[in-house]
């Protein structure tokens, strides 16, 4: 790996020996080996002469919001592809994703009462770390596909060759889908007056559908009253336009050095290719690349909990990522597995409340609850994901936290990739539309679904009545 900053000026700002590239000093996991180094470095050196996507403002303004989750005054909605294709690029499909956050962040706060912070995992998360680092198919074994960023998905030993070109491919996929993530949150097509709008094709005629139209008529005579009071879009932009943000995993390093700038403004290093970055399960060692990167942007970070987290371990993760404790820095998104949850959260929930640290608790229902089905894909049991946000808010009402959001992976088209929810979508109907090119994401259904459920659940917190069972409401 090189070792020099192109063009930037690592002393800048740079506390305890950190530097953007500091990195490249530690033990990495996950991060591929390109045959080709003349080339990454020009695709470095290229990139760092991009302008980045997000600005230090922005970033610092989510960390506001999330701090008001960590507070309990709001709620975070995180979702989106598990992975972001070049050949799945389509306005279409940003949009439809798009709107079905929209949907759901109603749903949440008209629903669950309470203001939600929007994010997707869109504009950057082309990147996928692997259990196994080969793949074997008819006998015949290659490197696995890492996402787009990375290598091809076609099993051919050609696709499968890292190549850096690709970051170029993939920052101009994500600059061209957050241009028009801005569009579409601030140009008018996020207007409260338009909820009836955002009813997607394939899901106004389902139950779920139905259910939003009614929650659309009354947010509807809602907005007509506030009209009446001389409340509406011209004399409140929030009615009209909204806050949507970006975030992905930060697991490809080099792209992510690369996009890293110093804020002359806050005296800070920003990563400026998503207001918010996360570390994955597989990436989370103390003395390991990635917590050394994401220890010096001052970005708001996610860190995934599975099952394997321990609670020390954790402690000390947090001294390294969050040593101010400043709120709204550190989300902790557990993933443990509907079957977990209630045995591996409550000790980690107890330790970081008694040593007073304030993170965003979130909850993500999917990758700990991942299985084969009986037809041989890979699919996500809905009753399962509800299970695991269900008890995700069970033991933090018990210990004393406040649930603090969710994270997972859908899209808003009407693909067969989660069995179950209200369209029973069975082990033999995943054939129908299996799209993912990595993990089985929610439909627009059945993410609508979960909305409801969730939304019951957070008002049901709020009132301090418990939300043991899955609130049929
Ligand atoms: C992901 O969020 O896509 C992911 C791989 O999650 P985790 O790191 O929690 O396994
Ligand atoms: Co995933």
């Amino acid at each position: 790996m090189p070792t020099e900053v192109k063009g930037r000026m690592p002393s800048k700002g740079a506390s305890n020996g950190w530097a953007p590239d500091s990195w490249r000093a530690m033990p990495i996991r996950q991060v591929p080996t390109y045959p080709d180094t003349a080339r990454l470095n020009s695709v470095e050196a290229q990139l760092a002469k991009h302008p980045p996507l997000v600005f230090a403002g922005e970033a610092q303004r989510l960390k506001a919001h999330l701090a008001k989750v960590a507070a309990g005054k709001a709620f975070l909605l995180q979702g989106g592809d598990c992975a972001e294709s070049f050949a799945e690029f389509h306005p279409n499909n940003i949009r439809d994703t798009f709107r079905v956050l929209l949907q759901m962040a109603v749903v949440l706060t008209f629903g669950g009462a309470t203001p939600v912070v929007k994010i997707g995992r869109m504009a950057g998360q082309f990147a996928k770390p692997r259990s196994a680092d080969t793949e074997v198919i008819d006998g015949q074994e290659l490197p696995s596909y890492r996402g787009d960023i990375i290598n091809g998905f076609d099993f051919t030993s050609e696709a499968r060759i890292p190549d850096p070109e690709r970051m170029l491919h993939a920052y101009n996929q994500a600059t061209a889908t957050l241009n028009l993530l801005r569009a579409f949150a601030q140009g008018g097509y996020a207007d409260l007056h338009k909820v009836h709008q955002w009813n997607l094709g394939f899901v106004e005629n389902s139950p779920q559908g139905n259910r939003y139209s009614d929650l659309a008529g009354r947010l509807d005579e809602a907005l007509e009253f506030m009209a009446a009071c001389g409340i509406t879009g011209n004399t409140t932009p929030q009615l009209r336009e909204t806050e949507f943000f970006t975030s992905h995993e930060a697991l490809l390093l080099p792209y992510e050095e690369a996009l890293t700038r110093f804020d002359e403004t806050t005296g800070q290093w920003y990563d400026g290719s998503a207001h918010m970055l996360w570390i994955g399960d597989r990436t989370r060692q103390l003395d390991g690349a990635h917590v050394e990167f994401m220890r010096g942007i001052a970005n708001p970070i996610g860190l995934k909990c599975g099952p394997t987290t321990d609670p020390d371990e954790l402690i000390r993760l947090i001294d390294i990522l969050n040593p101010e404790d400043e709120p709204g820095r550190l989300t902790l998104i557990v993933r443990m597995g509907h079957d977990k949850a209630e045995d591996k959260l409550p000790p980690i929930l107890r330790r970081v409340l008694k040593e007073g640290r304030k993170v965003v608790w979130s909850c993500d229902p999917m990758h700990g609850n991942t299985i084969k089905s009986s037809t041989g894909y890979k699919t996500r049991p809905f009753d399962r994901i509800l299970a695991e946000v269900s008890s995700f808010m069970q033991v933090c009402r018990e210990e004393g936290a406040y649930p603090g959001g969710v994270h997972f992976e859908m899209t808003g088209q009407d693909v067969t990739e989660c069995t179950g929810g209200a369209q029973a979508i069975t082990d033999h109907a995943l054939a129908l539309r299996y799209h993912t090119a990595c993990d089985p994401r929610l439909n627009a259904s059945q993410a609508l679904e979960l909305a409801f459920q969730l939304a019951a659940q957070v008002k049901r917190e709020r009132n301090g009545q418990p939300a043991l069972e899955q609130a049929a409401e």
